[in-house]
């Protein structure tokens, strides 16, 4: 296949890490088809019908972008590319533990933030330049006088440009010259220059940590604001023991993520919400399944909304063409026993919202492998047995969230059918909507509920589902702001 613009596409799918998720590939696989800038032909299907469901238009043949209704036909040349997790230039200081920063740098690039690497002269005695560029896809900076890189970009717009400044390791003498505002290197005016939020991650001998000097600038560097993640304790590659380890890649990452997206605060906050989500998917055999029509976009958008409000959610969701929302632990599951599992796994919760359309049954005796046609036999029989019923499950589980919230898809007697329906389950709210033939509300973006309390029976507007998602999520917080406990 030709090149396509896999940069434009990645950015237009919600960056790298959802497009792993769509083909349940791994980075390095994402990395090959960046390197290539093609995509193998078996990922176009899933892809196209992605970008059209977030409202691109998209050439199946050339898997060129039209940004949808912008009236020009452009293609979706606004987009650089650039990776959505935001930007970090990552300065590695000299010491033992720089070659840790490679891999700060390559789980950077995992969650989607663009990483670009400055390195002291001291880094340079343990990695080079080269190993953080290849890494990177950047150029790296070493020397605040090489005409080339003020030509090409001046320190004062390397140190303005990034939306995070992390200094991984930070070593004694680098906090030391940053904490006397000194500016002899590239590094240094850097982090007197920028104007982003910096992150600085300590590794040194323990000795040298607990040095009141070294104590002194770690108080002047924060009252100023500068944000520390470790250093941890343990062995030190100097052969002591104590605290001065650099801090392990993965929790200098969640750092650096934190301040470069923080988790929305809000009246939510504190709260552990379960959102189930999608179809699920019954095998018949090793290759064929019993599915069903939704896409998971109402349930992923209350998942937002609710993590949007604070609360920590748990969204557990079948398989969907859509991304994954921000700031939300997602449980990809196929089957309805598989998301009773992981409903069961992720409780105590404060509330659920049961917003998948869950399989009603399962085909017994599933075989591995496909079956075969008999020729001119008859055709087999699918014998099918009830699954479980999760919404009525987490109503009357011995930990049952404090507000379980179903939902019932109905296609006629919507109102009498889902008052039944709240009895039945034992939920505390229904939202009942049609998906009645004509609604379009299967796979649609938008969606006509009714809320149904045992108090209240209320019609909403016609409305978008992530319309429908916020104006819940509201409700929800009104109710546990009313029942404060
Ligand atoms: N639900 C569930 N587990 C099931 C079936 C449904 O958790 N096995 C939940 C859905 O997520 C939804 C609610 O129950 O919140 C109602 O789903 P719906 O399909 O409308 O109703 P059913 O229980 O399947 O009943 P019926 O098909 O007879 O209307």
């Amino acid at each position: 296949m030709k090149n396509c613009d896999l940069p434009a596409i990645i950015t237009a799918l919600g960056g790298r890490r959802a497009l792993q998720d769509l083909l349940g590939v791994g980075p390095s696989a994402i990395s090959n088809y960046l390197a290539r800038g093609t995509l193998p032909q078996w990922v176009h299907a899933p892809v196209c019908e992605a970008l059209r469901a977030r409202g691109y238009q998209i050439d199946p043949g050339s898997l060129a972008l039209v940004e949808p209704d912008n009236g020009t036909g452009r293609t979706n040349g606004s987009s650089t590319g650039a990776p959505n997790g935001g930007s970090v230039l990552l300065i590695v200081g000299g010491g033992i533990a720089a070659y840790k920063a490679l891999e700060v740098a390559r789980r950077l690039q995992d969650h989607d933030v663009a990483v670009t690497g400055v390195m002291t002269r001291g880094a340079q005695e343990f990695i080079t330049p080269l190993s953080l560029s290849a890494l990177t896809a950047q150029k790296t900076f070493t020397d605040l006088f090489s005409l080339t890189d003020e030509a090409e970009m001046g320190h004062i717009r390397l140190a303005r440009e990034a939306d995070l400044v992390l200094v991984a390791p930070a070593t004694a003498n680098l906090m030391a010259r940053a904490a006397n505002g000194l500016a002899d290197d590239l590094a240094t005016t850097i982090l007197l220059a920028t104007d982003a939020p910096v992150l600085m991650a300590p590794a040194m001998n323990p000795a040298m940590w607990s040095n009141p000097a070294t104590q002194d600038n770690l108080a002047r560097l924060r009252s100023r604001g500068v944000n520390f993640v470790g250093p941890a304790a343990g062995d030190m590659a100097c052969g002591e023991e104590g605290t001065g380890r650099l801090s392990e890649p993965e929790v200098i990452v969640s750092a650096a993520r934190d301040l470069l997206d923080p988790a929305p605060k809000g009246p939510l906050a504190g709260r552990h919400a379960i959102v189930t989500s999608g179809p699920t998917i019954e095998p018949i055999d090793s290759v064929r399944f019993i599915a069903n029509r939704s896409s998971g976009k109402q349930g992923h958008a209350i998942a937002a909304a609710l993590a949007d409000r604070g609360a920590r959610v748990t969204l557990v969701s079948g398989p969907v063409a859509i991304p994954a929302p921000r700031h939300v632990d997602v449980v990809p599951v196929e089957t309805a026993r598989d998301m009773l599992a992981a409903c069961e796994d992720a409780l105590p919760a404060d509330l659920a919202v049961c917003a998948a359309a869950v399989a009603d049954w399962h085909v017994t005796g599933t075989r591995n492998g496909k079956m075969k046609k008999t020729g001119d036999g008859p055709a087999p029989t699918l014998s099918l047995a009830e699954n479980p019923d999760i919404l009525r499950h987490l109503s009357t589980h011995i930990s049952r969230p404090r507000l379980v919230v179903g939902f019932a898809a109905e296609a006629e007697e919507l109102h009498a059918n889902a008052i039944a329906k709240l009895a039945r389950k034992g939920c505390d709210w229904i939202v009942a909507n049609d998906v009645g033939p004509k609604t379009g509300t299967f796979g649609g973006d938008n969606n006509t509920v009714h809320l149904i309390t045992e108090a209240e029976n209320e019609s909403w507007q016609p409305m978008q589902k992530t319309a429908v998602a916020s104006k819940l999520a509201a409700r929800i917080a009104a109710h546990f702001g009313d029942n404060n406990d």
